[in-house]
């Protein structure tokens, strides 16, 4: 098999040909709500899947949202191939909880669905379908291009979503809790699916999560955020080989560094600390 081929960064960007994405000192705050979060600087790699970690309502979907251009931050920067982001970007796609698929759209029509829109770079039709082909064969759904949304599971919906995304060949896919409506071995399935796939595709990955498990499974990276304002509390860099399952005392020391992490960054700055 040949090498991975990095893929040229567009010309004109300034950008170090590793970052996809780069965000420095990122505030937002809702317009009736006080901050949600504060002073956010991360880095994303290309290839590299970053997991975002933290508890219920700490602000990790919102950042997704400022990160992936669909809100706009009240202080700070973000930066996509070195651009400054303004909305979002072609080369991301998005997924969440919820697979989202239009019920009169059968699976690959549904797939292709992310291709059509006018910021998405022209592709003549045989090249889109071609895409689309592929996409829903590294999913596993090869043979059920046809299929109505109504006739699949949860976890083969949320294939069609991830399939959908990678049709668009993105640089970057956000992913916001995507697995948290899936049984527990669908989800197990899916995590070692996402990161078989986005490794093939070359695509680096924003993860949103409050799984532990999740994140140690599929991160090179993790970031933990907590706090009110959130902020990143603690970063950690992953060299356990996949399957991660097979090292388990690596996976269990980590998990208990993260959780200590996490005590300490919700005690901090919570409103009635008890000093230990
Ligand atoms: N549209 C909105 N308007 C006002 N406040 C909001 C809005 N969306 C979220 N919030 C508030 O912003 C904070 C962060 O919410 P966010 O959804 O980003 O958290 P989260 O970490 O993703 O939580 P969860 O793990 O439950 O999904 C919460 O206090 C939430 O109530
Ligand atoms: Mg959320």
């Amino acid at each position: 098999m040949n090498a991975p081929q990095p893929l040229a960064p567009p010309p004109g960007t300034d950008a170090a040909p590793e970052t996809v994405l780069g965000a420095e000192r990122l505030s937002f705050a809702y317009a009736r709500s006080g901050p949600v979060f504060a002073d956010v600087s991360l880095g994303i790699r290309r290839r590299e899947i970053v997991c975002l970690l933290g508890g219920s309502g700490c602000g990790k979907s919102t950042l997704l949202r400022v990160l992936a251009g669909l809100e706009t931050a009240a202080a700070g920067t973000v930066r996509f191939l070195g651009q400054p982001l303004t909305r979002p970007h072609p080369r991301s796609a998005l997924v969440f909880q919820q697979a989202s698929l239009l019920p009169w759209l059968n699976v690959f029509d549904n797939a292709g669905f992310g291709l059509g829109f006018k910021h998405q770079p022209a592709i003549d039709a045989a090249a889109r379908k071609a895409r689309v082909r592929e996409a829903l064969a590294a999913v596993g759904l090869a043979g059920r291009e046809h299929a109505w949304p109504a006739e699949l599971s949860g976890g083969q919906a949320q294939r069609v979503a991830l399939a959908r995304a990678l049709a668009r060949e993105p640089e970057l896919l956000f992913a916001d809790e995507p697995f948290s409506a899936l049984d527990a071995i669908t989800r197990a399935e899916m995590q070692a699916l996402l990161v078989d796939v986005v490794h093939r595709w070359q695509a680096a990955v924003l993860l949103v999560t409050h799984d532990i498990d999740e994140a140690i499974l599929v991160a090179d990276r993790i970031l933990l955020m907590a706090g009110k304002p959130g902020h990143i509390h603690r970063a950690w860099t992953l060299s356990i080989p996949h399957p991660r399952e097979d090292h388990p005392e690596a996976v269990t020391a980590l998990r208990l560094q993260i959780l200590s992490a996490l005590r300490a960054g919700n005690a901090a700055t919570a409103p009635h600390a008890i000093p230990s």
